[in-house]
């Protein structure tokens, strides 16, 4: 009988190397690495530059119909080439930043059950109550040095996605990676699933979240406090960041712990330092002091108190009583002016429920209080109307508009409304992003107040300095370090956010300035470098391709 020729044994490990996202070149292996990792014929025999393999991402990304298809394009790409994901995303900010984050990761929320290829992150759901440890030790990864939690339950403007609302942890930590310059496996996205109050969702055949109504009280208290005591055990010193939880939750949360690990609520204190970032620009177009302004901030919830109490800090700092700080900001909630009289309000909302009669409607507080800024926190689509800008240009010359609902479907008014109802007078900047606009011949770009200026700044500034804590002044600091990053140019086109192409310089800019407080503040574990900026641009993470394996 024919003897069978004897046959070299497959390398089958290094096969897996193109299954495996973080080592993964694709077709960026050479020559020489094919032979020696017995990876010949595996790939098509065209060897690519990191930069060519972006520029056909990047012609694959354009030639998909919608973005949500380039959502779930990118998303693919980042579980088959993980360093090529983030190298497209770094190069391509300002046209990626939409598809993986704001306004596209909300459509990918609401579709998340049905675009669903791969997991990512941990799942933690009401039913793991006494194992949440054990869970977070089935990580693969042992560096944790950064968490972003969510329940799901407010989703930007769009509610209770239940666990669909993981695409939000994911999309923040691509961030973090991307501008931020955390190394990826030092991320985790964590789903900490509660149940939905959802009930489409829960009847949705397709849903992938635990089809209960959510925890509440004691329960859900007791499934967060299981959670924050296993991360701190797992992950001793990590930064935990919570992100889109409801309302009450947000600022229990909040005041629970934030003495207790090292953790911040973006919502809440990230967007506090965006909106005063953007209105310490806004002021160098006007040339007016942030002491001058009345406040009317539509919504009272986490981002309108997170900018307020940010605003009041800044106001004191320039000479006010607290006091006086908060008499220059005003909200309003669903329903009407937040004055003293009301008897519905919660803790959150009394510092600013100033002696006033109730009063209801935007319009009439706008005229009643004359305010020189208007900030939409209320995740209310076309609650700044015609009329209500309209009556805002007739008490200021140069109104301030920030409309920060999220996505664009819930923006309080578009870029276009906003100059046309002020007769291009307005300074406007908004959540979700919005195309240049021209008026009467001058071409106006808004600003987009997106917390990214913020957070992957503050978490690498956190890292850095290894602080055990994170205080208000850090944010304090991030704020100013932001306003810092709007050059001239920026502000002459009426921007007041720099360029998201600069994204990653403003995050080594924050993170310098934010490390700097911690070591003044002895939160700080780490010894301070000579040059903090230096030392934290040679640790940020740069999508190169890591080394090979030995063969
Ligand atoms: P939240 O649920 O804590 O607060 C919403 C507030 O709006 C509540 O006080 C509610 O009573 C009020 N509201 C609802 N309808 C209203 C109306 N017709 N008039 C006046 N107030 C009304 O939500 P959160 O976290 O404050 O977020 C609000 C919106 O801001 C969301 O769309 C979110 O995506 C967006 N946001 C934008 C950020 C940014 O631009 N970087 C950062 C954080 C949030």
């Amino acid at each position: 009988m024919p003897t069978r020729r004897a046959t070299a044994q497959p390398k089958f490990q290094n096969a897996f190397l193109l299954r495996d996202a973080a080592a993964n070149r694709g077709t960026a292996f050479s020559v020489q690495a094919r032979a020696t990792l017995g990876l010949q014929g595996l790939l098509p025999p065209a060897i690519e530059t990191p930069d060519q393999q972006v520029a056909r991402v990047m012609d694959n990304v354009r030639r998909q119909a919608t973005d949500l298809d380039r959502y779930v394009y990118l998303s693919a790409l980042r579980e088959r080439n993980e360093t090529l994901f983030y190298r497209t995303v770094l190069d391509h900010l300002g046209e990626t930043l939409p598809l993986v984050y704001t306004p596209t990761v909300g459509q990918a929320c609401q579709a998340f059950s049905r675009i669903f290829q791969a997991p990512r992150g941990l799942y933690i759901t009401a039913q793991d109550r006494g194992r949440i440890r054990e869970i977070l030790r089935h990580w693969p990864q042992q560096q944790v040095r950064v968490i972003v939690v969510t329940d799901g339950s407010r989703i930007l403007g769009l509610g209770d996605l239940g666990a669909n609302g993981m695409g939000i942890p994911i999309g923040k930590l691509d961030l973090y990676v991307a501008c931020g310059g955390v190394a990826p496996k030092a991320c985790l996205p964590v789903m900490l699933d509660a149940g939905t109050d959802n009930t489409a969702l829960r009847e949705d055949p397709f849903y992938l979240g635990l089809r209960q109504p959510r925890l509440q009280s004691e329960a859900y208290d007791t499934l967060l406090a299981e959670f924050v005591a296993a991360v701190q055990e797992v992950y001793p010193g990590v930064l935990l960041q919570f992100e889109d939880f409801s309302n009450a939750n947000a600022f229990a949360l909040l005041h629970r712990y934030h003495h207790q690990l090292c953790c911040f609520n973006d919502d809440i204190q990230g967007t506090g330092a965006m909106g005063l970032a953007g209105l310490y620009s806004a002021l160098r177009l006007t040339g007016e002091q942030l002491i001058e302004q009345q406040i009317l901030f539509a919504g009272a919830g986490e981002a309108a108190l997170g900018i307020a109490t940010m605003v009041t800090a800044a106001m004191v700092a320039q000479g006010l009583s607290p006091e006086q700080a908060r008499g220059h900001c005003w909200l309003m909630d669903s329903k009407g002016l937040v004055v003293a009289a009301r008897e519905d309000l919660a803790e959150h909302k009394r510092p600013y429920a100033h002696a006033h009669a109730p009063l209801q409607g935007l319009q009439a507080a706008v005229a009643e209080l004359r305010p020189s800024v208007l900030i939409g926190a209320s995740g209310t689509p076309s609650l700044f109307s015609q009329p209500v800008l309209r009556e805002l240009t007739r008490g200021t010359a140069r109104p301030i508009v920030f409309a920060l609902s999220n996505p664009t479907s819930k923006a309080e008014c578009t870029a276009q409304q906003a100059y046309e109802w002020t007769d291009g007078q307005a300074i406007f900047a908004s959540g979700s992003p919005f195309p240049p606009v021209t008026l009467g011949g001058r071409t106006l770009v808004p600003g987009q107040s997106n917390n990214a200026y913020i957070f992957p700044g503050m978490g690498l500034g956190i890292l850095a300095s290894g602080a055990t804590h994170v205080s208000d002044a850090m944010f304090f600091a991030a704020a100013q370090a932001l306003a810092d990053q709007v050059s001239d140019t920026d502000l002459q086109c009426g921007r007041v956010f720099p360029g998201q192409e600069r994204l990653r310089d403003v995050a080594a800019a924050v993170a310098t300035r934010v490390a700097e407080v911690a070591f003044a503040q002895g939160l700080a574990t780490c010894s301070r470098p000579a040059d903090p900026g230096a030392a934290i641009k040679a640790m940020m993470y740069k999508p190169d391709y890591p080394p090979l394996p030995p063969d």
